[in-house]
């Protein structure tokens, strides 16, 4: 059978490969168990069969519903949300649509730092649109997300007051608590569920990441029909192929090559290569293992970290992501006096150019003992984006099992949260303000 995703291992040395081979065991067998753990309703395993449950469902023509009434005559939709409660669908929506072209409305994010100076600059950018809100918090506790959130609402009501702003703000959050939901009852905002056994990082496909990819005009019955492929492809049964992604992770980690490096040759992919580090980041550094995710656009960054990835310190790999049709056709024209001197490629498409440049660049890395993984998707649009961040997820949570770890937690996100409410004086936090204010004596003030 063919699927639109394809794994070429023809740039790793054979010596690399056979090292992994043991380890495709490991992976099946991780892979039985991620899916007796799905069946018997372990925490955090809903994403598994999520495509299942969504394609052609109610609550997918709910979405649909809620995002044509949300974009209704507004200038701009707001999506308040950070981490696996923005990444996704920010992904998407700069994968898919057409670059340099203003959307109307046109999708904006804002919750996922803690910059005023960011904050005021959309305020004042704000100030005479029209705008909707979808604040997006799985714990609806989350402080950067809840500040922006703070921020942007009282900027809404301010503009067209309390009853029209509440038509204009959806919360999608967990179904039982939390001060998102609590806030969302109290002002009557329509809501959305986060699923409670589907993490951050893996809820693309719930309305965390649905609605607003449908607000940005997006098909997500295509890219649900995509995601619900890959699921099927995926799960019953697989094509061995696809146990080649997490094997090789580990083979290569073991074999001392501790980055990883997502590379992919469009600019619409950069956000793709950010969900897919918080993915992977999130996921398997834990217990003092992990592969370190990094991501590079190439040919762009050739001409910045090319040098070091060529004869910098050997401890990394490539997992490039090539698409087979870009769609575009446009082509290198001859010119008279040849100045450039490009008439050598006069005719050529520019994408052709680009795949070169990706084989020359797959080679030379081949020479610098650099192997890459070559991940062939055939076209760039829903359905073949709802496949491959399928096939991610499933990646991930069978390379983080093989690894050892939990693939499903992230236990130190709370350290920096842990401190930054104890020096904000947040109360509950005194014995830990005083042993902070202490450390940071002389240190950073
Ligand atoms: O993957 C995760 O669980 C995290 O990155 C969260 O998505 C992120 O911290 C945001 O959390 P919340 O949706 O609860 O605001």
């Amino acid at each position: 059978m063919t699927h639109p995703l394809h794994l070429d291992t023809r740039a790793i040395p054979t010596t690399l490969l056979a090292e992994t081979q043991g380890l495709l065991t490991a992976v099946k067998t991780a892979h039985e168990q991620l899916k007796i753990n799905a069946k018997e309703s372990v925490p955090f395993h809903g994403w598994l069969h999520w495509p299942s449950v969504m394609v052609d469902s109610m609550d997918m023509r709910r979405i649909m519903a809620t995002a044509k009434r949300l974009t209704r005559d507004v200038d701009v939709i707001l999506i308040i949300g950070i981490g696996g409660s923005y990444l996704g669908a920010k992904a998407l929506i700069e994968a898919l649509r057409t670059p340099y072209t203003q959307t109307k409305p046109e999708v904006l994010f804002i919750g996922h730092h803690m910059s005023g100076r960011d904050m005021e600059g959309l305020k004042t950018y704000l100030q005479d649109k029209s705008f909707a809100i979808n604040v997006i918090s799985k714990s609806g506790t989350t402080t950067e997300p809840a500040v922006a959130f703070r921020v942007f609402k009282s900027l809404l009501e301010a503009q067209v007051g309390k009853e029209i702003a509440a038509q204009r703000i959806v919360a999608t959050t967990d179904a039982k608590r939390g001060a998102l939901l609590e806030l969302a009852k109290k002002e009557g905002y329509e809501t959305y569920v986060i699923p409670d056994d589907i993490g951050g990082r893996y809820s693309v496909f719930t309305a965390v990441g649905l609605l607003p990819v449908a607000c940005a005009g997006i098909e997500i019955a295509q890219l649900m029909a995509g995601a619900h492929a890959a699921e099927n492809a995926l799960n019953m049964p697989v094509d061995s192929q696809f146990y080649l992604y997490p094997a090789l992770r580990n083979g290569l980690y073991a074999a001392g090559k501790k980055i990883e490096l997502f590379v992919h040759y469009e600019p619409a992919l950069q956000y793709v290569a950010e969900w897919w580090k918080q993915l992977f980041g999130e996921s398997e550094g834990k217990e003092g293992k992990g592969l370190f995710p990094a991501s590079v656009g190439f040919t762009t960054d050739l001409h910045s970290l090319g040098q070091y990835v060529q004869e910098g310190e050997r401890h990394l790999f490539e997992t490039v992501l090539a698409i087979e049709e870009t769609g575009s056709t446009l082509q290198i024209e001859t010119d008279a006096h040849d100045a450039d001197g490009l008439n050598y490629l006069a005719g050529q498409q520019i994408d052709t150019v680009n795949a070169r440049a990706m084989q020359a660049t797959i080679l030379a890395h081949a020479d610098g003992g650099v192997p890459s993984l070559l991940m062939r998707l055939k076209r760039l649009d829903a359905y073949h984006l709802g496949w491959l961040l399928y096939y991610l997820m499933w990646s991930c949570a069978l390379s983080g099992t093989v690894l050892g770890v939990n693939p499903f937690d992230q236990p130190g996100v709370e350290a920096y949260k842990n401190n930054m409410f104890a020096l904000l004086e947040k109360p509950g936090y005194e014995a830990a303000t005083k042993t902070l204010k202490k450390r940071l004596e002389g240190l950073l003030e």
